[in-house]
């Protein structure tokens, strides 16, 4: 399939140099969008065809359209980055791409192959490589690959018709205060997904479905809620755009054991997660998938063994959490500042991110 046709000439609506530079000086989060977006057609019978490196711009949905009425959408977040020769890489994309076929699998969507989710990002890249932020920030250009069930009807049934699209969005940290930490209130009531649901699809669903959780953490005055499992509302699984990691550094000498809650089918299977388990493990630290509970958490954290906890995203990096709240309790992980091992993770995965380190796991995609 000659897959990628540039449509339109893309010097054309190209935002003006010096208008491009401002925005990258304070890019915020997904609120600047760059010149092109890709755009993929799937019909049933006919597959995947007619795909176009078009300019930035509105799409046109029937009003029945599925996904409008019965959500079939997913989406996936990576990010590139600019190299020390001024190249520019992806972080593992491939991952990003299976990841995508997973979720679209849950969703009863077609899958999008790995090598077109590849072309889409490259072809982008390519494109609108002005827009990924100079080598030397924490900035980078966040990809955001998504896909849609288009066929009108209000039948409920899987479309016979999607748009997979990708739009980018040039990105500075994901919170305000950088590695300032996170405050987190552990919601014990309501629940982000369940066992056998749709929790480790990215679908928007499931962040619709926090939404109002997060608001009332918020009006707490927390950043982030923490999700508990469904059944027995006790053991911890994920933030609401991020994956948890408990730390308990050593005695003298001692390596730190590093514990995340495993991939139970609820949670989102992170690939910043994935590279934290990589990264800690060839450091010798021990490392664990293992169930962790809210009361274990407070109580560890009370005993001062649990030494930090840190959240982990393509969005947000590595960011450590300061103060956690639940119903009656509230308290200070640590002294409330960011610890040893969260910040050395965290510089580890951006050296490799950003082409400071070696790639000895092929995680480095350069474009
Ligand atoms: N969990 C949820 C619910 C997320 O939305 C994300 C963000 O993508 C993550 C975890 C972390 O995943 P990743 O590291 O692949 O970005
Ligand atoms: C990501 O880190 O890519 C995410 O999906 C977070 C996003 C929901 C803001």
């Amino acid at each position: 399939m000659a897959l990628l046709t540039i449509e339109k000439k893309p010097t054309v609506d190209v935002l003006p140099a010096a208008q491009r530079e401002a925005i990258l000086a304070d890019p915020g989060f997904g609120r600047h969008f760059t010149d092109h977006m890709v755009t993929i057609t799937w019909t049933e019978g006919r597959g995947w065809h007619d795909g176009r490196l078009v300019p930035f711009g509105p799409l046109s949905l029937h009003p029945a359209a599925n996904v409008l009425h019965y959500a079939q959408e997913v989406f996936e977040g990576l990010k590139a980055y600019r190299l020390p020769d001024g190249t520019t890489a992806l972080f593992r994309p491939e991952t990003n791409a299976r990841r995508f076929q997973h979720s679209a699998r849950r969703m009863a969507m077609p899958e999008l192959p790995v090598t077109t989710f590849l072309q889409a990002c490259e072809a982008h890249l390519r494109q609108d490589h002005a827009w990924v932020p100079e080598h030397g920030t924490e900035k980078s250009l966040y990809l955001r690959p998504f896909m849609v069930g288009t066929e009108p009807g209000l039948g409920m049934r899987p479309a016979a018709e999607y748009l997979f699209a990708l739009i980018a969005s040039p990105a500075a940290a994901y919170f305000a205060g950088d590695v300032e930490p996170l405050s987190i209130w552990v919601c014990e009531d309501r629940v982000r997904a369940v066992s056998g649901g749709v929790g480790d699809a990215k679908t928007g669903g499931n962040y619709a479905a926090s939404l109002l959780a997060q608001t009332e953490a918020a009006a707490r005055g927390c950043d982030q809620v923490a999700y508990l499992d469904a059944v027995e509302h006790r053991w911890v699984e994920e933030l609401g755009a991020m994956n948890l990691f408990f730390v308990y550094e050593g005695r003298a000498g001692e390596p730190p054991t590093i514990v995340t809650p495993p991939l139970t089918g609820s949670l989102l299977a992170g690939v910043t997660r994935d590279s934290v388990l990589t990264l800690a493990r060839e450091l010798g630290w021990d490392t664990r998938e293992a169930p962790v509970s809210v009361d274990q958490w407070q109580a560890d954290a009370a005993e001062g063994t649990l030494t930090e906890v840190f959240a982990c995203g393509t969005a947000a990096v590595l960011t450590p959490v300061g103060v956690v709240k639940r119903a009656g309790a509230e308290w200070t992980q640590g002294d409330g500042a960011p610890g040893r091992v969260t910040l050395k993770l965290r510089r580890m995965l951006l050296d490799i991110q950003r082409g400071l380190a070696g790639d000895r796991h092929g995680w480095v995609h350069r474009v």
